[in-house]
């Protein structure tokens, strides 16, 4: 009885990439950005982050020139604002600092996607994702009409596409509604649908400023222990008008990612979250394994699980180093 003989297609380099299932190139990616409004010049490297930064907005411009250059096509803009305040008014400013960086990007490069993430968690002195109530409850209903406003304003700023993050029931629905009626009815919305509350956030939270002053965000975002749910919250951002579907974090999830894949017939987006990108970071550091290499692999297999896109810190590293074309 002849036997299966896989190695066949595997004896020459040629060979495999002919039978390659999955790849990556630049167009399934994009490069999350922090921009800060302390210092138009402002480059403080994130500890837990290394390679990233908060940007001042003259140096996000230098920083994205060689990126776009090399291929990067979309990115994701989170916001440092000088102030914060209880309601999280810089997220909505017309001139907050994410509205002044989506008009000087687009300016500069108009066919470059800009992404702009809808949340209030950079802007609130508590760290929450929306208003809290004097008993510390996060309240969902009076926030919605507080991310409907920021997306407007990110919208009328030039941005290509809303990404509300925070986690809100009922905010793809209260966003577009508010950007219809504003005449934003050809602006898409990337839903962070399915988000976990999950401990892999850790490094962004301290590259934003956006750490929870007191509780966690257990009563907004998901139980990791939950997949069903995943998929009744899909649902429901589809319902509401959501264009895009995210799943995040990406590797430890990537059951859920398939899982939506095989279920939903909208592209899907995952984060390959800061925990993510700071395990591989500091296991290279400390030698223990190759970065370039295993970055590639849990990229491949977050797209081979059924990502359209993937947001990823290695986003514009990659496409100008070449090691992603
Ligand atoms: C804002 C937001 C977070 C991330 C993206 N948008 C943080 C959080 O929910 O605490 C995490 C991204 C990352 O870890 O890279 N709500």
């Amino acid at each position: 009885m002849p036997f299966f003989r896989g190695r066949r297609l595997r004896r020459t380099p040629t060979l495999r990439q002919l039978v390659q299932e999955t790849r990556l190139c630049p167009l399934d990616l994009v490069q999350p950005y922090f921009v800060t409004e302390a210092d138009p010049a402002a480059q403080v490297p994130i500890a837990s982050m290394p390679g990233q930064f908060q940007l001042g907005l003259d140096r996000l411009l230098r920083h994205l020139e060689p990126a776009v250059d090399a291929g990067l096509a979309a990115i994701i803009l989170f916001g440092i604002p000088q102030a914060k305040d209880t309601s999280g008014s810089g997220a909505y400013a017309e001139n907050g600092i994410v509205q002044q960086a989506i008009r000087r990007i687009k300016e500069r490069w108009p066919q470059l996607v800009v992404i702009a993430d809808t949340c209030l968690c950079e802007y609130t002195n508590h760290g929450h994702c929306g208003l809290v109530l004097p008993s510390g409850e996060v309240a969902n209903d009076p926030t919605l009409a507080l991310l409907a406003r920021t997306a407007v304003s990110q919208a009328r700023a030039g941005a290509d596409v809303i990404a509300p993050s925070d986690m809100m029931d009922g905010r793809v629905a209260a966003i577009r509604s508010a950007l219809d009626e504003a005449g934003f009815s050809h602006i898409p919305i990337l839903s962070y649908a399915v988000k976990y509350a999950s401990t892999f956030y850790g490094p962004f939270r301290e590259a934003a400023e956006s750490a929870p002053q007191f509780g966690d965000r257990t009563s907004y975002q998901m139980d990791p222990a939950n997949k069903r749910e995943a998929l009744r919250e899909a649902a429901a951002d589809i319902a509401e008008g959501a264009d895009i579907l995210m799943v995040k974090p990406a590797l430890p999830y990537l059951d859920i990612l398939s899982a939506l894949r095989e279920r939903f017939d909208l592209p899907l987006a995952a984060y390959q979250v800061s925990g993510e990108y700071s395990q591989i970071k500091a296991a290279s550091q400390l030698g223990w394994m190759d970065e370039t290499r295993v970055a590639l692999e849990s990229l491949t297999a977050i797209k081979r699980a059924g990502a359209d896109l993937i947001f990823t810190y290695f986003a514009a590293d990659f496409i100008q180093r070449g090691l992603i074309a």
